[in-house]
């Protein structure tokens, strides 16, 4: 989509050149990580009003290192180099780069000494986040050092006839407190923006772009009820109405009355095309006597596709079939460094379909950050327990029943999981838990009831704090909490007689439970 406001990112690999992009778009700014080496030419076509280089692991003078397109310093469009960036903009224009020897990496304390719009507003001294083994030596002609540190006698430098900035922290992190202000104070004070990115102009110029784009084809979606396919589906039913279709795959295996919350909502409330898959047996069979947690997720993933393909086939002449793939997925097809993150991540999509559906992708979200997309979700009307939803596996209950599943085994989780999410979601900053939920273990154990021994399952409660699933703590819930939902498992559960907590964090051990 075109954007008549926005800056582009070059990204040289940094682990935090998302953070960049993000804070940018929190001055409601909108922006989009590139790749490093967009040609001048390229990018001048798509009129950015800045362009950021950003950081990055290597070496300016490091054979292969990521260079840019020199020519992007004749543009006439302001730059702000960070770390490598900045590095690079010295390089490039004459400076001098001193290799470093030793690494400099953490909180340091900055100078500001001459007027810098950057740092307009701000404090002379300022706390700052260094991270950088390289640093510039001699700044280039018609350049200035405007901030220095200990380690670092140009920790800041402009050129202000040419709009060329360069600093040698990371303004993006956190442990630059200032830092925020910093890159707004460049969108703003040096590139001109005017900060009108909000997610109802979002929505506004989506909808025109997917009419243009669909015409009168139909459109699939295959919905979960997570936050990304639920925001898909109310976007495109509000651009293309009835030319939407909607598959929703009840497997059984979903968080209490989760399935009729979905058709409720999507089919009566929105009045969506919803075509509801009743699989919750096929699943059950094909899952019956299945203990390992690989061959689980085996089944259900190809269950799962033989089902959304038998329902979509009936709903017939359908051109194009959306996706939730957000803006992180994207970039990581984009960084210079390569490796493990590089490919698309797809479990969240419908992959493996049949050659002969040859759907054209729509992926609407593309471009958006998670919290973006709750934004969206709710302007367009989505309920909270919607948009602020829990990440929840594509295998559902099936990886939280350890051993054996049943019909029986479901039902159980289901009720011990709704006690733990009722709790929680009492608790004012429940937003703080990254998730939360009930796990059923396949033993058994002594308890006692009256004048009756008893011998029942257990149920462990796991909740956790993380911020994007990879590394995760145990969450401390407050005793209280904790008391609750063991009270209320324990005697509204039939069938528990003893609840555990999870305290072990991820690594070594893992979110789920398989
Ligand atoms: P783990 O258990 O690997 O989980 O620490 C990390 C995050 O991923 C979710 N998860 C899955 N999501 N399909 C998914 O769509 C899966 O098979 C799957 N397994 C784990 C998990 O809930 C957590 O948020």
């Amino acid at each position: 989509m075109k954007h008549h406001e926005w800056i582009a990112i070059l990204d040289y690999g940094s682990q935090v050149t998302q953070l960049i992009a993000r804070r940018i778009r929190e001055q409601k700014v909108y922006c989009e990580i590139i790749r490093f080496d967009t040609k001048a030419e390229e990018l001048a076509g798509r009129a950015p009003r800045g362009i950021i280089l950003s950081g990055g692991p290597a070496g300016v003078a490091d054979a292969g290192s990521p260079l840019c397109d020199p020519a992007l310093f004749e543009l006439g469009i302001p730059i702000l180099g960070i770390c490598y960036g900045m590095q690079l903009t010295a390089q490039t224009l004459g400076g001098k780069v001193h290799p470093g020897l030793k690494r400099e990496y953490g909180k340091a304390m900055m100078q500001v000494t001459k007027d810098c719009p950057l740092f307009q507003g701000l404090e002379k001294e300022l706390q700052v986040w260094m991270s950088h083994g390289d640093k510039v030596e001699a700044m280039p002609a018609g350049f200035e050092a405007v901030a220095e540190s200990d380690n670092c006698p140009y920790a800041a430098m402009q050129n202000p006839a040419k709009k060329i900035y360069g600093v040698q922290f990371h303004p993006e992190v956190v442990h630059t407190p200032q830092g925020a202000k910093m890159l707004g104070n460049f969108a703003f004070n040096v590139c001109g923006c005017s900060g009108d990115w909000e997610m109802s102009k979002f929505i506004e110029d989506n909808i025109q772009a997917i009419r243009a784009k669909v015409g009168s084809d139909h459109v699939l979606l295959g919905l979960s009820g997570g936050v990304d396919s639920s925001v898909v589906a109310a976007l495109l039913h509000k651009a293309i109405g009835p030319q939407l279709h909607c598959v929703f795959v009840d497997n059984g295996l979903l968080r209490y009355n989760e399935a009729q919350e979905v058709e409720e909502l999507f089919g009566k409330a929105f009045g969506i095309d919803l075509h509801t898959a009743h699989a919750q047996d096929t699943f059950l069979d094909k899952l019956a006597g299945i203990t390992d947690p690989e061959q689980k997720r085996k089944i259900i993933g190809k269950t799962f596709i033989d089902v959304f393909v038998e329902k979509a086939r009936r709903v017939g002449n359908v051109k194009y079939l959306a996706q939730g793939t957000l803006y992180p997925d994207v970039i990581e097809s984009i960084s210079p460094i390569g490796g493990p993150s590089a490919t698309i991540k797809s479990h969240h999509n419908v992959g493996g379909l049949p050659d002969d559906l040859n759907f054209e992708l729509i992926e609407p979200l593309r471009e958006l950050f998670k919290d973006e997309v709750r934004a969206v979700g709710r302007e367009l009307g989505l309920p909270g327990y919607i948009v602020d939803r829990q990440p929840f596996p594509g295998p559902g209950l099936a990886v939280r029943i350890l051993g054996d599943i049943t019909q029986d085994r479901v039902a159980l989780l289901q009720l011990a999981d709704l006690r733990v999410r009722e709790e929680i979601l009492k608790m004012e900053n429940h937003l703080d838990v990254w998730q939360y939920f009930a796990v059923l273990l396949p033993i058994q154990t002594v308890g006692v009831m009256g004048d009756d021994r008893t011998y029942e399952n257990v149920v462990a409660v796991r909740a956790v704090e993380s911020l994007d699933g990879m590394t995760a703590d145990w969450y401390k819930l407050p005793y209280e909490v904790m008391d609750r939902i063991s009270n209320r498992i324990i005697n509204e559960v039939k069938g528990v007689n003893r609840v555990v907590y999870d305290i072990s964090s991820k690594p070594p051990s893992t979110i789920e439970w398989e």
